[in-house]
């Protein structure tokens, strides 16, 4: 028997392993193609061989569709399943159900080289007791911070983050291409972007003195236009940026009552 087996031998799920391993535990691994292991795992020949091998069950493939396709609930019956392929809170839910009382959902703020250091998050949320029970080996990997009992809960903050992840990296490619349209050197433009990007985000922590006592909307939504405009002068696409123009000129039309997220959520849930 192993400590622990890991599913996916991606670049996540080798950090994983590779993070237990160099804490001492016993791993078992398995992975569709094979020669990706982490070296000193053990390689299983089967993802039942994998499961069977451990009391607990880490999975991180690339989504759920191909956790499922390799992992049925009888292979992990008395078994503690750790899922930290990304998925939605949905999925985590159904997963729960189908895969029993000893289910533990999670989510991963951290790229491989992380895995195991200081900075490393996991958020898990699903089985109180599975969680308890595994924390001092999930550990390992980075703080783990249990959300709760429902299973949706760590993948729903997990893509909260991510999508505010998103949201900066498409700002700083449209950075970037304005700069390159006025042959502006890119490393000058990028430690310039990641220095106002620091600074902003400080406000960020406490929004509402900051929107509401240094920059109006309106002022906000002035300025955009000419953002769009110049980026159209130079060529340079607004695909990433210009629905925070329309936004923008909502939440103005809306008033100082409506917040930016709640205009979104108005959204969704109509659409
Ligand atoms: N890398 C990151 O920075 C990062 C950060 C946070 C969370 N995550 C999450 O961690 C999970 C794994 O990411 P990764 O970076 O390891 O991705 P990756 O390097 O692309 O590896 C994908 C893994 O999924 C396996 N896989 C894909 N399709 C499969 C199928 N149909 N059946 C069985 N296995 C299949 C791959 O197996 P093969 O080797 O056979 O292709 C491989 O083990 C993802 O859900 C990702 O969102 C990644």
């Amino acid at each position: 028997m192993s400590d622990v087996t890991v599913l996916g031998q991606g670049a996540m799920g080798r950090a994983l392993a590779t993070a237990l391993l160099a804490v001492g535990h016993q791993v078992t691994v398995w992975n569709r193609t094979p020669g990706r292991a982490a070296p000193g795992a053990v390689v299983a020949a089967s993802p039942e061989a994998a499961a069977a091998a451990s009391p607990l069950v880490v999975a991180c493939v690339v989504d759920n569709a191909a956790l499922r396709s390799v992992l049925t609930p009888d292979m992990v019956a008395g078994r503690t399943l750790v899922n930290l392929t990304n998925g939605t809170p949905k999925q985590a839910r159904e997963l729960a159900e189908e895969f029993g009382e000893s289910y533990v959902d999670g989510g991963i703020m951290a790229v491989p080289p992380m895995i195991g250091q200081p900075g490393s998050l996991i958020f898990y949320s699903g089985s109180k007791d599975a969680f308890a029970e595994t924390e001092p080996l999930l550990a390992v990997f980075g703080e783990a911070r249990y959300l709760g009992e429902d299973p949706g809960r760590a993948s729903l903050y997990d893509l909260a983050l991510l999508s505010a992840m998103y949201g900066m990296f498409g700002g700083i490619d449209h950075a970037l291409a304005l700069g390159a349209s006025a042959d502006v050197p890119e490393a000058e433009l990028r430690s310039m972007v990641v220095a106002w990007l620091r600074a902003m985000l400080a406000g960020q922590e406490k929004p509402a003195d900051h929107a509401a006592t240094y920059a109006s909307l309106p002022m906000q939504a002035q300025a955009y236009v000419n953002l769009l405009d110049a980026s159209r002068e130079q060529g340079v696409r607004t695909d990433l940026v210009a629905p925070m123009g329309e936004l923008l000129h909502r939440a103005v039309a809306a008033g100082p009552t409506h917040t930016m997220p709640d205009l979104l959520r108005t959204q969704s849930t109509a659409s």
